[in-house]
């Protein structure tokens, strides 16, 4: 049962990461299927703490090969930048290969981003994404648009050179927006140093199949920012879900054994975009403070916000979770309660339960309706050294009753619970796919 695939079931920032990095530990290649620089996966190995924006996680462990699978868009430069940081660090440990299909975001791609936000500020104020400014959705209409620049071109001299010619023909307003032939001076010049890890990976992928060993797909982005199912246009510009996890490595769905969601105990959200379970106020800054929800990749604060199960629900049946990863169970501890939102009313009196508007505005006038449950007590030193010796046992009660909850809730168990950064901050639950009502869940919940 070789495919894992992990999923953000929010906004981002969920950890993936670390998830990710957990159970890479028994694989032997870890995917990006999407995204780029826009991503900023934080993890903390006994050497210290990374934060890896390009390479996916298995970079870090002996045995692993990352993958930047043919889904991404990659900034080369900072791509080579990053190696470069590892290895100095010591913490390159795995081996890389990056597919020649998976396209370059030029700087051309960065000006634009940062131009386009401005056309959208000046034409409706508000109207804005907040996007990180790394290039995505730019690079990913020249890939859609057939005038993108794949890193099999970028690595052959004349390729780039003939693949510039004609993106810059398509668009002649990119002579103002960057110095053309120093991008093209320098884009080759980064690019003999990372020819070497450049190759076609689905035949690499599809023979580790064939020798079931284990594949893992790690998310970047997440569920509700897909541009087709998130909360459009304030979205990404690929498809962080399930069926764009294969998209984006070229893995056929019969492959996939389990689709692992993760999700915060609570919500953050990052830039523009309809959040209706937001925090605001003192409880709020209390929550951005002690998650230290700081965006890896921008420095910006995130919003933050309560569980939202109305989303949770959509995002389960969107990408067939098999199971839940809750992350940062710790932040919540010492509360009063925990309020969940369990539907929503729309303005005109319809309650919803799992299936969200697909118009921002109105997702943004919907009125959730929380049910507040029984908070743990806050984590210190003594709970942490006993969940690390004695595992999920050790957690709190009210916080088991939490996580059976939300299986019940959503229909899917939750299999794993993280409290903490560190890589040993995470307790497995075991396993209960026949679900949350059967098996290792609710027995080990009384
Ligand atoms: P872009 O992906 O840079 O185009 O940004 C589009 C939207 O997705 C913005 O609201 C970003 O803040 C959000 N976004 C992109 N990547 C991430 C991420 O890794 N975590 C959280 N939000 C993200």
């Amino acid at each position: 049962m070789p495919v894992i695939v992990v999923v953000g079931a929010q906004f981002g920032d969920e950890a993936k990461g670390k998830v990710t990095d957990y159970l890479a530990a028994n694989a032997t290649f870890v995917v990006r299927t999407g995204g780029g620089p826009n991503a900023g996966h934080t993890i903390e190995i006994p050497e210290g703490k990374v934060v890896l924006h390009q390479l996916p996680c298995g970079v870090l462990r002996y045995g692993v090969t990352a993958v930047c699978g043919p889904g991404m868009v990659l900034d080369p430069t900072a791509l080579d930048e990053e190696i470069r940081t590892l290895q100095e660090r010591r913490m390159f440990k795995g081996s890389l290969v990056v597919s020649e299909r998976a396209h370059a975001i030029l700087p051309t791609h960065i000006a634009e981003d940062a131009w386009e936000e401005k056309v959208r500020t000046a034409t409706h104020p508000g109207a804005e994404l907040g996007t990180t400014m790394r290039g995505i959705g730019p690079a990913y209409a020249d890939r859609y648009g057939r005038w993108g620049i794949r890193f099999g071109e970028l690595i052959h001299p004349a390729k780039l050179q003939q693949r510039l010619e004609l993106l810059v023909a398509s668009k002649p307003h990119l002579k103002e927006l960057v110095d053309l032939p120093a991008m093209q001076a320098k884009l080759a010049e980064v690019a003999s140093r990372l020819a070497p890890y450049v190759q076609p990976t689905e035949p690499t992928l599809w023979s580790a199949l064939a020798r079931q060993e284990t594949v893992l797909l790690e998310g970047a982005q997440s569920a509700l920012l897909d541009v087709d199912f998130g909360t459009y246009p304030y979205v990404t510009s690929h498809h962080p879900t399930s069926a764009g996890a294969l998209v984006g490595s070229g893995i056929p769905p019969f492959e996939v054994s389990e689709v692992v969601g993760v999700t915060k105990a609570y919500a953050t959200r990052v830039g523009a975009g309809p959040f209706p379970t937001e925090v605001e106020g003192d409880l709020g800054a209390y929550l951005q403070r002690e998650g230290g929800e700081r965006g890896a990749t921008t420095g910006r604060v995130r919003q933050v916000g309560w569980l939202d199960l109305v989303l949770l629900r959509y995002v389960t049946k969107l990408n067939g979770f098999t199971s839940l990863a809750l992350t940062k169970v710790d932040v919540l501890g010492g509360l009063d309660d925990v309020p969940v939102a369990v539907q929503y009313v729309t303005p005109d009196g319809r309650t919803l339960t799992d299936y969200p508007p697909s118009d921002a505005e109105e997702l943004a006038h919907v009125t959730p309706v929380y049910e507040k449950l029984p908070a743990w007590p806050k984590f210190n030193e003594r709970l942490t050294a006993r969940l690390r010796e004695e595992g999920a046992s050790a957690l709190p009660s009210p916080l088991k009753r939490f996580v059976e909850y939300l299986g019940r809730e959503t229909g899917v168990p939750v299999e794993w619970v993280s409290y903490g950064p560190r890589r040993e901050e995470t307790v497995w639950l075991g396993k209960s796919h026949g679900g949350p009502s059967a098996g290792a869940v609710t027995a080990w919940a009384q």
